[in-house]
């Protein structure tokens, strides 16, 4: 049944963080086929906003080293972690794909940001859910310098723009994790008069 696969796939969907990634490549027509469901995300006006860099094999070392010198870069020397430093000049050597993601602005700008932004959102979880049914786990993360106008530019974006992320995908090292969520109840008012 359709309704049982979907129910799984959203429920088994987990983030794995490049560390706990397995040393295994992905077949890259994998990531062809995550791209291709990005780009059935609802979108406001039929804008399409997102945009995806992707980083395989030696571009990654040269991400990872771009990372850290953005993150030295923007981070007060009071509030500058070395480890943190350091854990970025490696996560992206851990998992095989990386992919930067863009919200590319409307020349117009007729269409709220904020708009473009939750369908850029909607393209991530559709890539996120394709690799669940490959098995794959994957990693959103939004530090100071992936989601910074330094990584906007590296990735051909402009400061119209804004880089919302990176996605780091592979396979997990480990058993498949379990995930946890407090119950929907708690978050969610019916009203019916
Ligand atoms: C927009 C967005 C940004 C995120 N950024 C980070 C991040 O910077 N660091 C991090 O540890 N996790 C980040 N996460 C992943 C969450 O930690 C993860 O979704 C959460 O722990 C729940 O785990 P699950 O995805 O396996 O259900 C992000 C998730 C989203 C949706």
């Amino acid at each position: 049944m359709l309704v049982d696969s979907v129910n799984e796939l959203i429920r088994k969907r987990r983030t794995v963080k490049p560390k706990m990634m397995a040393n295994r490549g992905v077949d890259l027509s994998i990531i062809q086929e995550m791209l291709a469901n990005a780009n059935w995300a609802p979108t406001h006006g039929l804008t399409e906003p997102w945009r995806f860099t992707v980083f395989t094999g030696d571009a990654r070392s040269k991400l990872a080293e771009f990372l850290a010198e953005t993150y030295k870069k923007l981070t007060p020397p009071d509030a500058f972690k070395q480890n943190k430093y350091e854990g970025m000049s490696k996560n992206a050597m851990l998992a095989p794909v990386v992919i930067a993601i863009g919200m590319k602005r409307q020349a117009s700008r007729k269409i709220p940001e904020l708009d473009e932004i939750q369908a850029v959102a909607c393209a991530v979880q559709n890539m996120h859910l394709t690799a669940t049914a490959h098995r794959l786990c994957a990693f959103w993360s939004t530090n100071v310098a992936a989601v910074s106008g330094e990584m906007a530019r590296y990735t051909g974006l402009t400061d119209d723009d804004r880089a919302l992320g990176l996605f780091y995908v592979g396979y997990p090292g480990d058993d498949w994790p379990t995930g946890s969520r407090q119950a929907i109840e708690d978050k969610v008012r019916w009203i019916s008069e």
